[in-house]
């Protein structure tokens, strides 16, 4: 669909540092670019992306590959769809034929329905925009309200006429399949067998996940009517699940990871009152308790969050009621009550930019101190309420993963109910451990559930689990109150391997020599004709393995091989092309060199010392240009193959080029030096290929020994002497692989 030199441009202009960094905040350390990992729940940074190998990983769960696998991974994209948003990324013309109905049906279940979303939510801001009912009725509630068209164009805010099934008829006429449209949840199927509107006579606001597509909508009605729902929302789908997505985060995530601090908000009107009232690092928790999907998706941009909330008794118990569980994920949380007759919306409009910032700064307060003065306030001088009131923030406390926090907190909360501070540390740890304890057992409940999902998902057929008596799964509730299994930072879920066998294993080493220095230059290589040729890794190991009749026994590894034999004769064109570019550049840094100043040396009075002189100091630059040319050929070759297999459309061989480009990746420890050296693989080829593929020989060889001798065990005695025989000359075969090893050097140069 996408042809072959698009998908190379695409692939040539994505730069993974860029890419990933709509998602992740990065910070630079040494060569790479180290964050958060979205792919679990990341306390401290373990995610690395480097730009010069176009890869990204994270050193603790293993998710990552090239930019292709990270959009597709993170968004959930197929390859082909991948592909398109990086394009568009990156200003990429793709023509695209028109889809036929067969190709329509076709598109995976998630991009139709992402793909109905969008053109839904141009339908509706264009009703609003240029249809009369949307203008009389829905754009003069908004500019009522106070919204102003760049806000309104920003949010894609849009209307949804009164008619029974204007939309369903529109989007019916457009070729969209009406299950989809039920599916998604914009119309419900009548009995007529039509559909009518799910938003109709509703103001829309599209609720966009973090990469910026509409994944649902909230409709609020116009009308006074108190038997109408205020908000109808779109209803969970394949790519909707209200646990894991927040109002607002895509267009505060830049901010929130600029100014390292988000508010929280109610409602989709606070968040964007606020938005264009200058305080654009706000979200709303849409009137429901925050997620620890939420709050994931916050972590990723800051661990600073302050909750806003209305300043009446209502607002204050909400404020409380839904923040244990922010405390339980570490994140740093204070509150900022307004007044009793304010929400964030009305509050920033009715003052200027300068009153709301003096107003955060003399209000923002501590979350454990608020509550503490909260429920302080309520027990008043009841011994039971006080106790009650004193075991609920330490319950809270003891939710904080931070132990130095933790001890802070008991101090203070000792001093402020006036408690032997002693006895408060003692009843946190007490909580805490008790937490543990409810938190290991649900974690293995989950283990449970997971491992019988996946035996069920090996046998193909729904079998019995392994415990016939499965403990019932935790209730929602529940979940909600205790939080989810607390996963320390440093042990996330680690993806199982399987042991390889030792020759698949050396099978292996060597696909993961091709992958990351394929086309990085070996040496000079004597063949077999005798002739000498300058060679590439890729190309010695073609040689050899035809000299030494091996080949990958590994289908997968046997189709990676091949694939990158064809990216042979391409690298030597482009290389030509590169290296002429190069050149030219080259000469151009040593022409800008030699012009930059004359030579000045005191001794240079007559001619033949100045003429010295000025051949000295060509020489030097002309040596720094090529330290600086031969960098970056160097480069140029060890990325070619790398970066071609890592984006290839071949599911399998993608994933496996991803996993071993990944594999060697320096985890770079916390300490930085200029002045430590260090020996890299790609330094050391020469030795280590010919000693791989040595050992590779080498299992092969000690595999059919063993079964040789196992053969032999149990073999008629009028066999036994033509086995030992075999035997021995496997033995022989394995003595001058030990001798050859020695040998099989390749000549620098
Ligand atoms: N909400 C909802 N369904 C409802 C009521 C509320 O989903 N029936 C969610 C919406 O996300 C809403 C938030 O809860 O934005 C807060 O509710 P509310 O304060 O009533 O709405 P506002 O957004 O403040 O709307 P407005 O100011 O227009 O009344
Ligand atoms: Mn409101």
């Amino acid at each position: 669909m996408i042809d072959h030199s698009t998908v190379q441009q695409i692939l040539d202009a994505a730069d993974i540092v860029d890419v990933v960094s709509d998602f992740v905040a990065l910070k630079r350390r040494g060569a790479n670019w180290i964050g958060l990992c979205p792919f679990h729940n990341d306390r401290r940074p373990s995610f690395y992306v480097s730009r010069a190998k176009g890869i990204c990983k994270c050193f603790a769960c293993g998710e990552g590959g090239s930019a292709v696998n990270f959009i597709m991974k993170h968004e959930q994209l197929s390859y082909p769809e991948a592909l398109r948003y990086l394009a568009r990324k990156y200003h990429i013309e793709i023509q695209e034929k028109e889809l036929t109905d067969e190709e329509k049906q076709a598109q995976t279940e998630r991009e139709a329905m992402l793909m109905l979303n969008e053109w839904a939510c141009n339908y509706f801001e264009k009703q609003l925009h240029e249809t009369q009912a949307g203008q009389d009725i829905g754009l003069s509630y908004f500019k009522e309200r106070g919204f102003n068209d760049a806000t309104i164009k920003e949010f894609r805010l849009g209307y949804s006429s009164e008619v029974y099934d204007d939309f369903y008829k529109a989007a019916v006429a457009q070729g969209f399949n009406p299950q989809l449209l039920f599916d998604v949840g914009l119309c419900i199927p009548d009995e007529r067998g039509g559909g009518r509107d799910r938003f109709r006579g509703r103001v829309m606001f599209p609720i966009i996940n973090i990469a910026g597509k509409v994944i649902a909508f909230g409709g609020r009605t116009l009308k006074k009517d108190k038997n109408i729902a205020k908000y109808v929302n779109s209803p969970e789908s394949a790519i909707y699940s209200k646990r894991n997505v927040i109002f607002g985060l895509y267009q505060a995530k830049r901010e929130i990871s600029k100014s390292d601090k988000c508010f929280i908000v109610e409602g989709y009107a606070d968040v964007i009152s606020m938005h264009q009232a200058g305080f654009k690092n706000v979200i709303a928790s849409s009137g429901t308790a925050l997620t620890e999907g939420h709050i994931h998706a916050i972590r990723r941009f800051t661990n600073n969050v302050t909750e806003m909330f209305d300043g009446d008794e209502a607002g204050v118990k909400a404020a409380i009621r839904g923040v244990d569980m922010l405390l339980k994920e570490g994140l740093n949380i204070k509150v900022l009550p307004l007044p009793p007759e304010d929400d964030p919306d009305t509050f920033v409009r009715a003052h200027s930019h300068t009153e709301v910032e003096d107003y955060i700064d003399q209000n923002e307060m501590d979350f454990i101190k608020f509550k503490s003065n909260v429920v302080l306030a309520d027990a008043k001088n009841d011994p039971i309420k006080r106790t009650a009131a004193i075991t609920d923030v330490v319950k809270s406390i003891a939710l904080i993963p931070d132990e130095i926090a933790r001890m802070v907190y008991g101090k203070e909360c000792s001093t402020l109910f006036m408690m032997d501070e002693q006895t408060i540390l003692r009843q946190i740890k007490h909580y805490r451990n008790k937490y543990k304890e409810q938190w290991r057992k649900e974690r293995e409940q989950q283990q449970a559930r997971e491992q019988r999902m996946a035996s069920m998902q090996e046998s193909g057929t729904p079998s019995m689990p392994e415990v016939p008596d499965m403990p019932p799964p935790v209730p929602e509730e529940l979940i909600a109150e205790i939080g989810p299994a607390d996963i320390p930072a440093d042990t996330p879920p680690q993806r199982s391997n399987r042991p390889l066998g030792g020759v698949e294993v050396q099978e292996r080493e060597v696909i993961r020599l091709i992958v990351n220095y394929g086309l990085c230059y070996l040496g000079e290589i004597e063949y077999e004709d005798k002739t000498v040729h300058p060679t590439t890794v890729l190309e010695y190991i073609i040689t050899e393995l035809k000299q030494s009749g091996i080949g990958f026994i590994n289908p997968l590894y046997h189709r990676t091989f091949e694939i990158a034999q064809q990216y042979i004769a391409p690298y030597y064109k482009d290389k030509e092309a590169f290296t002429a570019q190069q050149n030219e550049r080259i000469q151009q840094f040593i022409n800008q060199e030699m012009a930059k100043d004359e030579v000045h040396e005191p001794d240079a009075f007559d001619s033949t010392s100045l003429i010295n002189a000025q051949e000295r100091k060509e020489k030097a630059v002309k040596a720094k240009a090529n330290v600086i040319a031969k960098n970056e050929l160097d480069q140029f070759n060890s990325a070619y193959l790398m970066k071609a297999l890592c984006s290839i459309d071949d599911d399998d061989v993608r994933q496996l080029a991803c996993d071993l480009a990944t594999d060697n990746m320096p985890q770079l420890s916390k300490i930085h030096t200029k002045y430590a050296v260090i020996v890299e693989e790609k330094d050391r080829l020469q030795h280590l290929v010919p000693e791989r593929l040595s050992n590779w020989e080498n299992a092969i060889l000690v595999e059919q020994i063993e079964e040789l001798k196992s053969r032999i065990a149990n073999a008629q005695p009028d066999e036994q002497p033509h086995l030992m025989e075999e035997l021995q000359k496997l033995y022989k075969l394995r003595h001058q692989l030990a001798a050859y090893i020695g040998d099989r050097v390749v000549n620098p140069n």
